[in-house]
């Protein structure tokens, strides 16, 4: 069982952190293959709390190496700080391996982000504001820089002015800001050249030879799969795929090689940022799901909009990803509830709809078809077996299983790590 994508399988914030943390203590790489520090993965370990941006959440476990991979883009003041806080709180970092193609979130980069956004006004995406999207463009429109480049100074220095010759005309006539010095944006990448260097790496070879060598790798996703750029509610999504086939392009190891793929699912949902969300709640049931839950965004402080657990959503997460399992988090926080609605269908222009319709329009006017199940009101965060829970709160997730289309394999009934029901191992 050498490769296994754990990734979101609604809209980011699913406990990917916490899964992945879990996990850690038994594979030897945790490799982020996509995103950024728009991601913001908690991890409870004891009493100690840690948000995690950019570093893998396997930098917790000392025997796990952790990996940036090629598909990562990389804000490099935010890599060091997160480094030197870690440091500060006594873990080692100095295992991690990031790749020489990973592209570089800039100053100009975050800029961008602030000033589109602005732009757009109430058309906005509402972007984390890092940066992630422009850097993102770069990339594909072949004017990025790669950590790669820090290590020779001449093609930086044209790089940077090749990118910033296009934008800072638009910076200039359209949003009516100053130009950016390019002198100035290479100086300070230069400062980072020095202190990357040990940690940078042919990624690729070396999760491929690992895998190989039948070592244990863990790909784990940013965001989730409904923010994927191609599978995603397009354009209310982010610039990468987060789906499992962006494990494959992020990380350089082919398809072939991963043998399980985990879907972490939140036992109902929630949303930060603009675009459609069918079973959204805008009551108090809404608001108890977001105060029980502690539904506050980790990297930007915003409040996430809740709603209840969608199985038309999660379905199609096991299509577009291959699922092999779920892992189904915060269960706990639905407790107290007499009967919890779940969307099994969406209503459309009348019409009764079973999958997510592939059209942003019909998406739109998507109204969620409700089944009611009976709640439960016993406290379930010190439930170790699945025969400990209560039989509403089993009932509920054999029927959430039998929705989703693949079989559950792990309950969270707490953030810590011990606070999880293993019901099927992962590994
Ligand atoms: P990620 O981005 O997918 O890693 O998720 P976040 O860390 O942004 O948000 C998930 C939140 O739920 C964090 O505060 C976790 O500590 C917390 N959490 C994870 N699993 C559980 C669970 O099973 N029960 C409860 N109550 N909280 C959980
Ligand atoms: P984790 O990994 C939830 C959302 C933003 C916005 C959209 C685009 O913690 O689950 P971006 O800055 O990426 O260009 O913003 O994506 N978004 C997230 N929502 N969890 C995340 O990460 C997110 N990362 C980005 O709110 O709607
Ligand atoms: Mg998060």
């Amino acid at each position: 069982m050498p490769a296994l994508v754990l990734l979101g399988a609604q809209w980011g914030d699913e406990g990917k952190g916490k899964a992945t943390d879990l996990l850690g203590g038994s594979v030897d790489y945790v490799v982020r293959y996509q995103g950024g520090n728009n991601a913001g993965h908690t991890v409870v370990v004891g009493d100690q709390k840690y948000a995690l941006h950019l570093l893998p959440s396997g930098i917790l476990s000392p025997s796990c190496i952790p990996v940036i991979g090629n598909g990562v883009v990389v804000d490099p003041a935010v890599l060091l700080s997160e480094l030197s806080g870690l440091n500060d709180r006594g873990v080692d970092t100095s295992k991690l391996l990031i790749s020489g193609n990973a592209h570089l979130i800039t100053s100009y980069h975050t800029t961008m982000d602030k000033v589109t956004e602005r732009f757009l006004g109430s058309r906005k995406i509402g972007t984390t504001g890092r940066g992630i999207g422009p850097t993102y463009a770069d990339k594909i429109n072949r004017v990025g820089i790669r950590i790669q480049d820090l290590y020779d100074e001449s093609i930086l220095i044209q790089k940077v002015d090749a990118a910033l010759d296009f934008k800072n005309q638009i910076l200039a006539k359209l949003y009516n800001r100053r130009a950016i010095d390019s002198a100035k944006i290479v100086e300070e990448l230069l400062t980072y050249a020095d202190q990357l260097k040990p940690y940078v790496s042919d990624t690729t070879l070396v999760l491929n030879n690992a895998i190989d060598e039948g070592k244990v790798v863990l790909f784990e996703g940013g965001q989730g799969t409904l923010l994927d750029v191609d599978h995603g509610t397009y354009p209310f999504v982010t610039s990468s795929n987060p789906t499992a086939g962006g494990a494959c392009t992020g990380a350089g190891v082919g398809p072939t090689k991963i043998s399980r793929v985990i879907g972490i699912l939140k036992a109902y949902t929630t949303r930060v940022g603009a675009g459609p969300f069918p079973t959204e709640l805008f009551d108090e049931d809404g608001d108890a799901l977001r105060r029980i839950g502690g539904e506050r965004g980790v990297t930007t402080g915003r409040d996430r909009r809740c709603g209840w657990f969608d199985a038309v959503i999660a379905r199609y997460a096991t299509r577009v990803n291959g699922l092999t399992d779920f892992f189904l988090t915060k269960l706990d926080v639905l407790t107290g509830w007499e009967q919890i609605p779940v969307c099994v269908a969406y209503e459309i222009d009348g019409k009764r709809v079973e999958e997510l319709p592939y059209s942003q329009t019909d998406f739109h006017h998507a109204k969620p078809i409700y089944e009611m199940l009976p709640g439960w009101s016993e406290d379930i965060t010190k439930a170790k077996t699945f025969a400990d829970l209560p039989k509403n709160a089993q009932a509920y997730v054999k029927a959430l299983e039998e929705m989703s289309g693949a079989p559950i394999s792990a309950i969270g009934v707490g953030p810590g790590r011990t606070e999880t029901i293993q019901i099927n191992s992962f590994l």
